[in-house]
């Protein structure tokens, strides 16, 4: 699977699944995320080289997704605009269930990226992985992600109240669900 898309920009990007050589862009926008401070429950940025490789080994070990947004016209590790993530759950009787994690670049959001990554994500994970329903979780302040999320058909099915505490602020956490099917219908 690879996709070229336009962006509004004019700029050309591509869709694909991850490679190894992704894994440092990957990691410095998630440190970026970090220490924007806002959008997830982490606290520092990951710098072992160690972690960063073990977290590539395991999705190809335990044959989970990762779709990457690619500028080729970047260097690394600039170049990975964006990616989505749908990783397995622990137990054996949730096989058929995928939990989504996606990140885009701060100068690159609002231009469709988050939306074509998550998209494509969608059906990667039943075509290859036969997944059928889709969690995740996000920050109830986290309103650029709730607006997509709803916008794609996830349905917020519960909340944890103060669940995470960042620089003494207090965060609930929203858990949404979409069931693939209805996506695809939707979407076809
Ligand atoms: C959330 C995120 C992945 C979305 O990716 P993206 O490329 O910006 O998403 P898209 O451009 O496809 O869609 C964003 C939509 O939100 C809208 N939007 C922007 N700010 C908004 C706000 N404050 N409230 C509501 N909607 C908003 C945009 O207009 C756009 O909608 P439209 O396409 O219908 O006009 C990205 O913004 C990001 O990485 N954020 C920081 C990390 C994060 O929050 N990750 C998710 C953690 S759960």
């Amino acid at each position: 699977m690879k996709k070229v898309i336009i962006l509004k920009t004019g700029e050309k990007i591509t869709i694909r699944h991850i490679d190894e050589s992704d894994v440092h862009g990957i990691w410095n926008n998630f440190n970026q995320v970090v220490d924007e401070g806002i959008y997830i429950p982490v606290l520092f940025p990951v710098r072992s080289e160690f972690e960063k490789n073990s977290w590539f080994k395991t999705i190809k070990n335990e044959n989970e997704l990762c779709i990457v947004a690619i500028q080729p016209n970047f260097k690394s590790p600039y170049e990975v605009l964006g990616m989505c993530e749908i990783s397995n759950l622990e137990w054996d009787a949730a096989a058929h269930v995928g939990s989504l994690g996606v990140i885009v670049q701060k100068k690159y959001r609002d231009m469709g990226i988050g939306f074509i990554l998550i998209d494509t994500a969608i059906r990667e994970s039943k075509r290859i992985n036969h997944k059928e329903k889709i969690v995740l979780s996000c920050f109830s302040t986290n309103e650029r992600a709730i607006y997509l999320y709803k916008k794609m058909g996830f349905q917020i099915t519960g909340t944890r109240k103060r669940q995470f505490c960042m620089d003494s602020k207090y965060y609930d956490e929203i858990i949404m669900d979409l069931w693939i099917d209805d996506y695809l219908a939707n979407h076809p």
